[in-house]
């Protein structure tokens, strides 16, 4: 029997989609997993049954991760109920897409809020236990919108060019710490974010290699950033994109 204690990662955003996709595999791995999400709790619920039937623990958490405070909270409680936190992977993201001339300041500012200030609360309030632990891995789920631009969606886009930023700027700060920061920039995923896209979509056909991605696509190249074979990569940018943003 493996007497080797259990990774733990909290996984934003796990309740659907990617951040699910992502918390089935890091299962798979062995890796014990806390899912916060926003809303469907049910849903973050038979994400964890499925990653319990892989042998791992699985909790998940209701929390607005853009609300400081909150985000301290359920990093507290998380930390409690597993005993420490190893891995960070901050996934939940949405979308407010609009033509600049025409977008509300609103839109603007939840996207940033939820986004970019979303994952900095998230890691600052883990980054202390990643220095107790004298290490920590941190992936940030951005996108290529963040590497190219895109027309209709300046807020998203700032939000996903920002989390890159903060992310080389977290690799450099706690490289010495053990901790190592990544980015991976999904191109078009097929999940709920990206349900009006289908096969006949132009856009499709732009993709090099010509179908959108899957979740499973995205959670595999964070499976390995948090592998042993992510130990000596740290401040880099991934695309699973399928080759659109080369
Ligand atoms: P989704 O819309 O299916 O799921 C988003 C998740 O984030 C949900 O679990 C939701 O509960 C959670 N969430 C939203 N706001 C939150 C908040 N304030 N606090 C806590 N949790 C919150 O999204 P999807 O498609 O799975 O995307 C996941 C990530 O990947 C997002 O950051 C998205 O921007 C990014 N991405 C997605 C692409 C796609 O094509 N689907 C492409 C590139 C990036």
């Amino acid at each position: 029997m493996d007497m080797e204690k259990r990774r733990v990662a909290v996984i934003t955003g796990g309740s659907r989609g990617i951040g699910a996709a992502i918390a089935r595999q890091l299962a798979k791995d062995g890796i014990d997993v806390a899912l916060i999400c926003s809303s469907s709790r049910e849903a973050a619920e038979a994400v964890c049954q499925d990653c319990r039937a892989l042998g791992v623990r699985a909790e998940a958490y209701s929390c607005d991760i853009g609300a400081f405070a909150d985000a301290k909270q359920v990093v507290k409680e998380i930390k409690e109920a597993f005993g420490t936190i190893d891995i960070l992977i901050n996934n939940a993201g949405i979308n407010r897409d609009q033509l600049i001339a025409m977008m509300k300041e609103a839109d603007f500012d939840d996207v940033i809020r939820t986004n970019l200030k979303g994952a900095f609360h998230m890691i600052r309030h883990c980054t202390p236990i990643f220095i107790r632990n004298r290490g920590g891995k941190i992936v940030n789920i951005s996108s290529v919108a963040g590497l190219m631009g895109n027309a209709g969606q300046a807020n998203y886009a700032a939000s996903k060019a920002g989390l890159i930023g903060l992310s080389k700027s977290v690799a450099r700060e706690l490289a010495g710490k053990n901790v190592t920061c990544n980015v991976i920039a999904p191109g078009f995923i097929a999940t709920d974010m990206t349900k009006e896209f289908d096969s006949d979509n132009p856009l499709v056909a732009s993709i090099p290699l010509k179908r959108m991605g899957r979740p499973e696509d995205v959670a595999a190249a964070v499976a390995f950033l948090v592998s042993a074979g992510g130990d000596y990569i740290t401040g880099e940018v991934i695309r699973v994109d399928g080759g659109i943003a080369m």
